[in-house]
């Protein structure tokens, strides 16, 4: 294969994809992979699992619907798509304000580090998988998130730095989740990943004069990507009623729900100028997303949090807070740093569990889940 001929836009396999942003990787600094490389409770991580466990699914019980997203998915509608064309418009990383440069890299980074994770979690999946159903699904998420991280890091390049993603494969820590917990978070993670990419494009689609960079233009079809991977976990967690319907469960769901929405809202919050140029109220974006999360997720979970309640907002302003106490303590370093980090961590630790243990809305979860991207 000619890998300096192709681009992962065209790349139908993910191990195809893979090779040709390996081939680019000569060319990378390492800025963006160290960015890439770290892990902490807020930074995107990589994920193992109990592979074999996961193999052994029957999609019998929502074969149907499992057939109609299959077909989709084989069809592939964005071949092709996640490549520069004449849409892309020049960015001028030199002259752009420090700040807002930092923190567009920083999101740029961290886009790239979450999309390689599901990648290298799928293709791990498709690699080890024996059963056919998921062999398949697996190596169809894979393919589109090494094209969707492989788009970002064109984007990177242009500023001089890229995430080498062959480098961290090898050598980024690979957190263990049992096989439902990757149904919960990854389930999640697609689904608030197609609402803030629609959010986004929805608002910039009314104010364009806000896009100041290009790779917003793609949004729309990429989102529609991650609604697809979502309604896949959507569809395996309804193989078995278990998993969303046992007590035990539903308090799982409540805490991998507190814990994406309140991580989400600290890194957004973590990017003023970046919001600020982009013409959008963090708050706003973020009580938005959470909306159109819960709306979505209704599809499959029995429970979502009550977003409207003031506890809510507050418990999540009480995080972000401490989490910047923390880092600031961390920058300090010392004994009075190390004594500052130990109360901004049980300052976050009783604000989440102040969200956590709020009182919950139920679902009655309808008999089909399919749902179609409605934003
Ligand atoms: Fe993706
Ligand atoms: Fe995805």
């Amino acid at each position: 294969m000619n890998v300096q001929a192709r681009h992962t836009a065209d790349a139908t396999t993910v191990e195809e994809g893979l090779a040709i942003q390996e081939a680019q990787s000569a060319y990378d600094g390492d800025f963006a992979t160290q960015t890439a490389m770290q892990n902490t409770l807020l930074t995107p991580r990589f994920y193992t699992t109990d592979f074999d466990e996961l193999d052994a699914i029957d999609v019998s019980p929502v074969r149907e619907d499992w057939d109609k997203l299959m077909e989709r998915m084989r069809s592939d509608p964005n071949k092709g798509h996640f490549r520069k064309t004449e849409d892309w418009d020049t960015v001028d990383w030199e002259g752009m304000d420090p700040e807002l440069k930092a923190e567009a890299l920083d999101f740029l980074i961290s886009s790239c580090t979450a999309e390689f994770s599901g990648c290298v979690l799928y293709k791990e999946m498709k690699r080890r998988g024996t059963n056919k159903d998921i062999k398949e699904l697996f190596s169809y998420m894979s393919r589109d998130e090494a094209r969707h991280a492989g788009f970002i890091n064109d984007a990177l390049r242009e500023a001089g730095v890229a995430v080498n993603l062959g480098f961290l494969t090898k050598q980024k820590k690979y957190t263990y989740f049992r096989p439902k917990f990757i149904y919960y978070a990854t389930y999640l993670s697609e689904k608030i990943g197609y609402a803030r990419y629609i959010t986004i494009y929805r608002h910039l689609e009314a104010h364009p004069e806000h896009r100041f960079h290009p790779i917003f233009k793609w949004f729309k079809e990429w989102c529609n990507d991650e609604f697809a991977h979502g309604e896949a976990f959507a569809l395996l967690m309804r193989t078995d009623p278990k998993i969303t319907g046992s007590f035990v469960n539903k308090l799982w769901i409540r805490f991998f729900l507190t814990a994406v929405y309140s991580t989400m809202w600290i890194r957004d919050h973590a990017r003023p100028r970046f919001h600020e140029a982009l013409g959008v109220d963090i708050d706003w974006y973020d009580m938005e997303v959470f909306a159109k999360t819960n709306a979505i997720a209704r599809q499959v979970f029995p429970v979502e949090i009550d977003i409207d309640n003031p506890r809510f907002a507050a418990g999540c302003r009480r995080l972000e807070r401490a989490s910047r106490d923390i880092d600031a303590a961390r920058a300090r370093g010392g004994i009075a740093g190390l004594a500052g980090r130990a109360g901004g961590m049980a300052r976050a630790a009783a604000a989440f569990l102040s969200i956590y243990t709020m009182s919950v809305r139920r679902n009655a979860v309808p008999d089909s889940p399919r749902m179609e991207p409605a934003y």
